[in-house]
């Protein structure tokens, strides 16, 4: 396909097409993505709800073109604002991240450098991809931490990572991912390392942020309550697709699919949430629902293959509510026999 064939007025800023990741693990490859769909509206964020290992990260690194080795991709497109980004060579993918694509990763120290002062290294960003003078740097590093709210921004500028307290070094990991005003940001659980108070200090600043500058935002997450708080859409991936996607509000209270329902109640880690039944069970086979082992709801078919998407509201793409679930196949419609 051309490269710009999808560019358009409506085109999602970013498209995840058909994503398959494996992990190598001899002998064998450990598929971990199977399919991943995800559309991001420009001006929306969209969050990837998923279980710990489910593999929202290395979704995220796919993006990035940053897999550990032992992942690869198998198949799929990466579209961001048209262009498929696994397309692009490495210096290509360098003019993107951190540029035009802001990143806020799980695990600070990939974002901080221990031994660099914070506002030097915000201005590392600008100077490399804004070709910034030194004084200029310095200028807008000092607007973006007051921009983050970190406060007297000129003395915490000098500090290095471990002299701030956790909130403040994710303010700065925020104003990095900022800096150069990307057209979309990733945020990789932006807020799990933190305690709970400064959680949600942070969702506050999150939440002020996207809206104040329109961001479009990929935001990775197990948490439904920072999904709740800053997301749009949701996406909920299970077993390596997306088993349901739609309207965050709509999603959360009135879920369609039954993995969804069982994350919502909390029932998904304690142990099985089915009933057992006395009919004779079969195994569920590779290609069955992701959820069939143990949803109440399971039935022959949901053992035996997954459905397609089935579209159950909207028009508009930010307002389509998608399910991957056979109790909502639309029913055959039987027609009445002419005597
Ligand atoms: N570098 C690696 N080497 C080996 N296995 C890996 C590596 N990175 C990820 N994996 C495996 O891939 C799967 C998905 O990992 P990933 O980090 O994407 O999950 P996640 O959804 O982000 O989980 P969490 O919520 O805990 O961050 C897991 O089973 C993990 O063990
Ligand atoms: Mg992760």
């Amino acid at each position: 396909m051309n490269d710009n064939a999808q560019k358009g007025p409506g085109t999602p800023i970013l498209s995840i097409r058909d994503l398959e990741v494996t992990i190598a693990e001899e002998p064998e490859t450990r598929p971990i993505l199977k399919g991943l769909q995800l559309d991001i509206p420009k001006g929306q964020t969209v969050a990837l709800l998923g279980e710990s290992g489910s593999g929202k990260t290395l979704a995220a690194y796919s993006v990035l073109g940053l897999l550990p080795a032992v992942a690869s991709i198998a198949k799929g497109e990466i579209l961001f604002q048209g262009k498929d980004l696994r397309r692009m060579s490495e210096g290509q993918l360098r003019t993107i991240r951190g540029n035009k694509i802001g990143m806020v990763y799980q695990e600070p120290s990939k974002s901080l450098n221990p031994l660099m002062a914070v506002g030097k290294q915000i201005g590392e960003t600008l100077r490399l991809h804004k070709n910034l003078g030194r004084r200029a740097a310095r200028e807008q590093v000092l607007s973006l931490m007051e921009l983050v709210g970190i406060p007297d921004p000129r003395r915490r500028y000098r500090n290095l990572p471990h002299q701030l307290s956790g909130g403040v070094k994710q303010r700065v990991v925020i104003a990095m991912a900022l800096a150069c005003r990307p057209e979309l940001i990733l945020a990789d659980e932006p807020t799990s390392a933190l305690d709970t108070t400064v959680q949600a200090q942070i969702i506050d600043l999150l939440s002020r942020l996207i809206h104040d500058l329109r961001m479009s935002v990929f935001l990775i997450s197990h948490d439904m309550g920072v999904v709740a708080a800053l997301a749009d859409r949701v996406a909920v991936l299970k077993g390596g697709i997306v088993v349901e996607d739609g309207p965050v509000k709509e999603v959360l209270k009135n879920p369609a699919h039954p993995y969804t329902a069982a994350l919502l109640s909390g029932a998904v880690h304690s142990a099985k949430t089915h009933v057992a039944t006395s009919v004779a069970q079969i195994e569920p086979t590779d290609a069955a629902c992701p959820f069939a082992r143990d949803c109440k709801w399971v039935t022959h078919i949901c053992r035996m293959q997954t459905p397609k998407p089935i579209l159950l509201a909207g028009t508009l793409p930010e307002q389509q509510r998608l399910v991957r679930c056979f109790l909502h196949m639309p029913k055959p419609t039987t027609t009445a026999k002419k005597s």
